[in-house]
């Protein structure tokens, strides 16, 4: 895999331009939106919902009705951040802040049927750029969203500067699977049985190719928890979940 150097990144396998990646991953999320979540269900066999729910448990919402606000960065069509209303009190608000239109609008409409209304707000938004002032939330999650932003290091820092001191950081991302034997099932699977799920129920193998690479592109647990921490996050730690096939990372704005 060929090195990148400070303007270039990675989009899947290939080496790309930090400035074409944001497109091609809209692209990517544009064509998946309207099955994305039945998708997730069929690629993970309903592992994703276990995953969101140790996030969420992690988390630990207050369950009275002290205010406490939420954003859930690239938080698509709004999965984590139900699970959070739902799991919280009555002062509990949850702000999903994505880039992409089309995972908005069906988050949006999520929302109604679960009258989740004025509860769950959508918001276009970059991760590398937040739309919201300095030290405007209570905590900040991202699941399965880090790995798509072209300038990682830009959106770690503005997730700890929206952040209010006190609060915490929890991430979910794919990681590295570190079980003998679990590691060659996986690569199995990932690069033949997800792209061809995706061809049949989709239509088109391709987005669901980029999803297995970018996953086999992205840092180990301990740099990118290394990345946390220079972005500011004290007390950063790290779990694998799944063998390894995702990780739970933490940290606190003090
Ligand atoms: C794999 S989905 C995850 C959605 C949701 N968090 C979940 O777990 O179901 C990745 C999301 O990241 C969003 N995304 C990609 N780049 C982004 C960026 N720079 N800023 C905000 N969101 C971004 C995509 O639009 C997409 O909705």
């Amino acid at each position: 895999m060929p090195a990148t150097d400070g303007t270039q990144t990675h989009f899947g396998f290939h080496t790309v331009d930090l400035d074409d990646k944001q497109a091609m991953v809209d692209e990517v999320f544009h064509r998946v939106a309207r099955r994305y979540d039945v998708m997730n269900d069929l690629m993970s066999g309903g592992l994703h919902r276990v995953w969101k729910d140790v996030m969420v448990t992690a988390l630990n919402p207050p369950r009275d009705d002290r205010p406490f606000a939420v954003i859930d960065a690239a938080g698509g069509t709004g999965d984590v951040a139900f699970r959070i209303a739902e799991a919280g009190g009555a002062g509990t608000r949850v702000v999903v802040c994505d880039i992409n239109p089309d995972m908005l609008a069906v988050g949006r409409a999520r929302a109604r049927e679960r009258g989740l209304d004025g509860i769950v707000t959508f918001v276009a938004g970059n991760a590398e750029s937040l739309p919201f002032p300095d030290r405007s939330f209570d905590a900040c999650t991202i699941a399965f969203g880090i790995r798509n932003v072209p300038r990682i290091d830009l959106a770690l820092g503005e997730f700890h500067r929206v952040l209010r001191p006190g609060s915490r950081f929890l991430c979910l991302e794919f990681s590295t699977v570190d079980v003998p034997g679990l590691d060659a099932l996986y690569d199995l699977y990932s690069f033949n049985v997800i792209p061809a799920l995706g061809r049949a129920v989709a239509g088109d193998a391709k987005p669901y190719r980029y999803l297995v690479e970018s996953i086999r592109r992205f840092p180990q647990p301990q740099a990118f928890a290394d990345m946390i921490a220079a972005a500011g996050f004290r007390r950063v730690s790290h779990r694998a979940l799944t063998g390894g096939v995702v990780a739970l990372h933490s940290g606190w704005r003090l």
